[in-house]
C-alpha cells in the first residue's frame, strides 16, 4: 500500500488500528521538562505535551509511577498514560514578533484539540502483517531523540529520520526534508519523530537520556536490520506525527525580505535540525505488550479507548504561568534565533 492510501484507509475507518496508530489531544503547553529538566521550572524552551495527566515539573522513576498517579490521558487509547512532548513551532513576523503556530488533528481524528497522532510497530509502516517480536518498554523506561542545540545537516544526520514533510494536503506523506520546508505548505508542515529501536536491555535511562537506545547497525528499522550487539533488545519503533497549521502564515509579504522561511522551534532554532523529542513510557501493566503481540494491523482487539471528547478534557494546570499566545516580543524563555 502507498502512503496515501494507508492515510485514506485510517481515516475512513475506524480511528482505532494496530500496528497502533492513534490520535492525543494536547494535555497543557507549557515550559516544563521533567526529562532533560527536572524540576526546574520554568525549563529553557516550550513544549507540546500529550498524553497522562501524571505530567509535572519532577517525575522522579523511582516515586512517580505514570498509571498510577493518572486519572486520565489525553490520548484515544485509555491504557497509555505516557508521555510525549517535543518543542513548540512559532512564526517569526517581520517586525521580529513571534506567533505560536497552532496544530490540526490529521483526517478521522476531527475535533481532537491540538496534539499529536502516535505510532507504535513492529516493522515498517507499509507492513500490514506487523509479524516481528518487540519488547515494549518497561516502567520507567525514558529516552530522547534529537538535540535542540543541533544547527546543520552534519548533526542532524545523527538521528535518523527526524523531519518535516511540506503538506499539499491532508493526504500528503513525502517528501521528508532534513530542515524546514522552504516554501509555504498549502496545509501545514508535519513534523515527523521516530525514535531508535534497539535497546541495551538493562538501563531504563541514560544520563544523556540517548545512550541506552540505538539504531539497527545494518540497514534500517524498516529494512528489517539486526539490532548490534550492545543493544540486542528491539522495542516497538515510535513515531510521532505533528501537524503544524500553518495556513495564516503562508503570506510570502509576511516572510523574511532575504527569502528565507519564517518558522523557528521554541528552542530558536530556525534552521529545523534541532528538532527532538521526548518519551516518557507508562502504559497500564503489560497492556502495550500485549498490543504488541496480538499483531494486528486494522483493528486493535486488546486495548481500551475513549472518545475524543474524552481526549480533549484531560488536561493539566498552567504550573508556569507565563503568556505563550498573541504576538510575542520574544520567544518564551527569550531563545535567541539562530
Ligand atoms: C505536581 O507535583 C506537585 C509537587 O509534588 C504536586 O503538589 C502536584 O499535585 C503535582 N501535579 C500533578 C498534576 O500531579
Ligand atoms: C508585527 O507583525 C504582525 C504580522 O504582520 C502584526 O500582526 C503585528 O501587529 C506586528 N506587531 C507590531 C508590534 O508591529
Ligand atoms: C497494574 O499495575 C499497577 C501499578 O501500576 C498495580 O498496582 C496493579 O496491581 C497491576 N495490575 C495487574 C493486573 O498486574
Amino acid at each position: 500500500m502507498k502512503w496515501s492510501a494507508v492515510v485514506a484507509a485510517f481515516g475512513l475507518s475506524a480511528p482505532a488500528v494496530a500496528l497502533l496508530r492513534f490520535g492525543c489531544a494536547r494535555l497543557t503547553v507549557q515550559r516544563l521538562d521533567p526529562l532533560v529538566n527536572p524540576g526546574q521550572n520554568p525549563s529553557a524552551h516550550l513544549h507540546q505535551i500529550i498524553g497522562g495527566n501524571s505530567f509535572n515539573v519532577s517525575m522522579d522513576p523511582s516515586k512517580h509511577d505514570l498509571p498510577t498517579l493518572s486519572t486520565c490521558t489525553s490520548c484515544q487509547f485509555s491504557e497509555d498514560f505516557s508521555n510525549y512532548w517535543t518543542a513548540v513551532l512559532f512564526f517569526r513576523a517581520r517586525n521580529g514578533t513571534f506567533k505560536r503556530v497552532p496544530q490540526i488533528p490529521q483526517q478521522g481524528m476531527e475535533g481532537t484539540q491540538g496534539g499529536m497522532v502516535v505510532y507504535y510497530m513492529t516493522d515498517a509502516l507499509f507492513d500490514t502483517a506487523q509479524k516481528s517480536k518487540v519488547t515494549a518498554f518497561k516502567p520507567g523506561f525514558r529516552m530522547l531523540v534529537g538535540d535542540s542545540s543541533f544547527q546543520n545537516r552534519d548533526q542532524a544526520r545523527n538521528y535518523r529520520q527526524l523531519t518535516y514533510t511540506c503538506m499539499e494536503n491532508s493526504g500528503t506523506r513525502a517528501p521528508e526534508t532534513l530542515e524546514f520546508p522552504k516554501g509555504p505548505c498549502k496545509v501545514g508542515i508535519m513534523a515527523n519523530h521516530r525514535f531508535p529501536t534497539c535497546w541495551d536491555g538493562v538501563n531504563l535511562d541514560t544520563p544523556n537520556h540517548r545512550d541506552h537506545v540505538t539504531y539497527p547497525e545494518t540497514g534500517t528499522f524498516e529494512s528489517g536490520g539486526k539490532c548490534p550487539s550492545t543493544h540486542p533488545v528491539r522495542i516497538p519503533q515510535i513515531l510521532l506525527e505533528t501537524v503544524w497549521d500553518t495556513r495564516a502564515f503562508n503570506n510570502k509579504a509576511d516572510w523574511p525580505a532575504d527569502g528565507s522561511q519564517p518558522f523557528v522551534w521554541s528552542s530558536g532554532d530556525k534552521t529545523g535540525y534541532a528538532s527532538h523529542a521526548d518519551y516518557v513510557f507508562g502504559w497500564k501493566n503489560d497492556s502495550l505488550q500485549k498490543a504488541m503481540d496480538a499483531h494486528t494491523y486494522v483493528s486493535a482487539p486488546t486495548l481500551k479507548t475513549q472518545s475524543i471528547a474524552e481526549q480533549n478534557k484531560c488536561v493539566v494546570s498552567d504550573m508556569v504561568k507565563e503568556n505563550i499566545d498573541g504576538w510575542l516580543p520574544k520567544l518564551p524563555g527569550d531563545n535567541m534565533v539562530m
